[in-house]
């Protein structure tokens, strides 16, 4: 059945089983967006079916949320729990701070919020989204509808300043329309190339008026999952300072694959 998954659904997969062995009995954990977190909440999903395993979770967007509903792992909101053990999302880049560029699927502002609120953050992700400069990700800046034009002009006025390669600003669309996130915002795609300074390039952006959030976490990851197809992981730890090699079995996931695939 694995075979039936491409060598990056393969890679996304052993980055989400692995990082699973970190959640407990017990704990409150985030769960995060994207096609890497869907393999992580269908792994939680089963922990919590075959062994029992009680956790409360907290998705990131309305999307992860249904799938979390239907694959039947107990959910709460970030109103009602207030912090959280753990958070296990993707990400569209990461360098070696663990600096990262979310917002890809367009859930940055509730990922963010999520993520801060938790005692750890655990990134997933493939070999292919490692870089050593930021930007060749567009990066996504959430911004609210009301005077859209006037913060893209902004935002394209204060980036000819800033240390970054590129200065396009687009309107991401759903087809004919505006994409529309959970919070009923805009996203405005950021095609930079090369961010020299992401710290910085993060405060001004988030100080001009209209914009809600921007996708660079920083600071904010403790823990990078990177999985390969052929089911080598890695976990690389910055607070512990270790980097741990691991083998992730394939036919553990057959039961999953299964349901994913139908
Ligand atoms: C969602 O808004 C994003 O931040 C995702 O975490 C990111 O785009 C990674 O998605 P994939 O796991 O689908 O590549």
């Amino acid at each position: 059945m694995s075979g039936q998954l491409s060598p990056i659904d393969r890679a996304k997969f052993a980055a989400a089983r692995r990082a699973v062995d970190f959640v407990e009995d017990g704990m409150c954990v985030g769960l995060g967006t994207g096609s890497t977190a869907a393999w992580m909440v269908r792994c939680l999903g089963e922990m919590v079916r075959e062994e029992g395993l009680r956790i409360t979770g907290v998705p990131t967007s309305s999307r992860t949320a249904a799938l979390a509903r239907q694959i039947g792992i107990p959910l709460s909101t970030l109103e009602d729990v207030k912090w959280l053990d753990l958070t296990i999302d993707g990400a569209d880049e990461f360098d070696a701070n663990l600096t990262l560029i979310k917002g890809g699927g367009g859930a940055l502002l509730q990922e963010k919020i999520v993520a801060a609120a938790s005692d750890q953050m655990i990134v997933i992700t493939d070999v292919a989204k490692e870089v050593t400069t930021l930007g060749a990700f567009p990066l996504p800046v959430e911004v609210i509808p009301f005077g859209w034009q006037t913060t893209r002009a902004l935002i394209e006025e204060t980036l000819t300043g800033l240390d970054v390669m590129g200065h396009a600003v687009s309107l991401r669309m759903n087809g004919q329309e505006p994409f529309y996130t959970d919070e009923g915002n805009l996203i405005l795609d950021l095609a930079l190339r090369s961010i020299g300074n992401p710290r910085q390039l993060s405060l001004v952006l988030n100080q001009i008026p209209g914009v809600v959030e921007n996708g660079l976490f920083i600071d904010i990851c403790d823990v990078v999952i990177i999985g390969h197809g052929d089911g080598r992981v890695e976990v690389r730890d910055m607070g512990a300072g270790t980097v741990e090699q691991d083998q992730i079995d394939f036919a553990e996931g057959e039961n999953i694959f299964r349901n994913a695939l139908d």
